[in-house]
């Protein structure tokens, strides 16, 4: 906070005789990568939070420095002076990539990552070029199914703990841990049974070598003979950021992107966006209009289906369209378009009614990306599991840098454990909406949620929130539309 009213500090060190300026608290690898000087990494990944220095294959020399450091858990300091290729850094990366290549089984050939594969490409930038260990390598029974989507190919695992860290930290399903020590460590849920949540599918984007592959894409295709192209993911509206990948003029792959946006996804994607593109070709997809008649259901033609729907529509006597919460915008206006051409016609809008939301109007106006610097996020209504996916893991992120997070609904929340709230009684959300509103516009407004017998329940969740939005004061609000 202090840095946007001051401004970032500058720090001025040496990278390999280059003169590098970079704000404080800049790792290392990020200030040389800011001045095109590569130093290779395999664990570091700052979006799974602070760097742990698990893989050291970014050793580098500074001087005055007993010992080479990791330049991704090194900070950069003012005068400091750093050598990524002297010798000794040069032999360190050199001995570190033949360690971690020493148990490695180089199926580059038939690995699903190879040609799009961190361990590949490292390896032919940096590293000795030929190895010194003529020992069998470890070999394990593969690939096993760490869940029903995400194959492991135990034996091409680096140890680098990004998908264990992922699960432990971001995604807080905490399902993933090391397991046995030494070459028979493996990655695996602490439990044994398959790896199911609502992010899995990341952990194949961050594994920086072939040992997580999505199953459904398995030996589909090879980096030469497809197409990627940029996208937006469109199962729901937070909108995240993808990368299509086409084969043959067929939707093969659906990955989060290699640089990604920090204002919406973060570079994440859930499950239902990874995997969804499946259902283009499900057999259970509908591709014809169905009319049923007598009991009986028979596929027509599109013109054939547009007319017993016109003539059912042309019967009633003041025909509603009631449009749900996951309809889009575009579908919402057509079908108001649709019932102003027919007598009595109307529209009504499941959710939240706009004008309940009027006292909220001068409040509202954060966007995702705000709840990294939020103070205090309130949820309203929803089910960001199911409705928004991506917006979990943001909200989990704000409530481990500092926000308090209050949930107030119908329905339970798949939130972090120390989201703290109030379940109000089903169809009274507008009422708790307004209540919210008057608590954060005057901090001494006492809060009095439902009224006595509907809280009876839960008088403490009640005073606890009134205290929390009292004390925050803040501005921050998270709105889902939705009772
Ligand atoms: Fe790293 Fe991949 Fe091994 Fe997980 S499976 S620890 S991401 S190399
Ligand atoms: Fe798609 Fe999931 Fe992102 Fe929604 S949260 S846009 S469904 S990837
Ligand atoms: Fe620095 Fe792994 S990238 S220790």
């Amino acid at each position: 906070m202090s840095d946007t009213q001051t401004g970032p500090k500058l720090v001025t060190l040496t990278i390999n005789n280059q003169s590098v300026e970079a704000v404080s608290g800049t790792m290392l690898v990020d200030a040389a990568a800011a001045v095109g000087i590569e130093i290779p990494i395999f664990c570091y990944e700052p979006r799974l939070g602070a760097p742990i220095g698990a893989c050291r294959m970014c050793l580098v020399e500074i001087e005055g420095l007993r010992g080479l450091q990791t330049a991704c858990s090194t900070p950069v300091a003012p005068d400091m002076v750093v050598h990524t290729k002297s010798p000794s850094a040069v032999d360190a990366q050199d001995g570190v990539l033949e360690l971690l290549l020493a148990n490695h089984p180089l199926d580059c050939p038939v690995c699903d990552k190879g040609g799009e594969c961190p361990l590949q490409d490292r390896t032919f930038t940096f590293g000795p070029g030929e190895t010194r260990f003529s020992e069998p390598k470890r070999h394990f029974p593969k690939p096993l199914d760490l869940s029903p989507l995400v194959a492991i190919d135990r034996e091409r695992c680096i140890t680098c703990y990004r998908c264990v860290r992922f699960s432990q930290d971001v995604a807080e399903d905490r399902q993933l841990t090391f397991q046995e020590r030494g070459a028979g460590t493996e990655v695996a849920t602490f439990t044994g049974d398959p790896y199911i949540g609502r992010f899995t599918g990341n952990i194949i984007d961050l594994c920086p070598v072939g040992a997580l592959t999505s199953i459904p894409y398995r030996f589909v295709s090879r980096p030469w003979d497809i197409q990627n192209a940029p996208s937006v993911c469109g199962n729901c509206p937070v909108g995240c950021n993808t990368e299509l990948t086409q084969r043959e003029g067929q939707l093969k792959r659906v990955t989060g992107r290699d640089i990604p946006n920090t204002a919406v996804e973060e570079g994440w994607l859930c499950d239902k966006g990874r995997w969804g593109y499946a259902a283009a070709w499900s057999d259970e997809r509908i591709l014809r209009p169905i009319v049923r008649e007598g009991g009986v259901e028979r596929e027509v033609s599109l013109e054939d289906g547009v007319a017993a729907a016109a003539l059912i529509l042309s019967r009633a006597a003041a025909p509603g369209f009631l449009i749900g919460p996951a309809a889009t915008i575009e579908e919402a206006f057509l079908a108001q378009a649709l019932a102003a051409t027919l007598p009595g016609g109307r529209v009504a809008r499941l959710g939240i009614p706009g004008a309940a939301l009027d006292p909220l109007r001068g409040l509202a106006g954060a966007q995702l990306g705000d709840l990294d610097s939020a103070d205090l996020v309130v949820v309203v209504g929803g089910d960001i599991a199911n409705q928004q996916p991506v917006v979990e893991l943001r909200v989990r992120k704000a409530a481990r840098l500092r926000a308090t997070i209050v949930v107030v609904g119908p329905r339970a929340q798949q939130l972090p454990d120390r989201a703290q709230g109030v379940r109000t009684p089903p169809g009274q959300l507008v009422i708790g909406l307004g209540t919210v509103a008057r608590a954060l516009q005057d901090a001494n407004t006492p809060i009095v949620l439902w009224d006595e017998a509907d809280l009876a329940a839960e008088p403490d969740a009640a005073a606890e929130l009134a205290r929390l939005i009292a004390a925050a004061g803040a501005r921050q609000i998270e709105l889902c539309a939705d009772v």
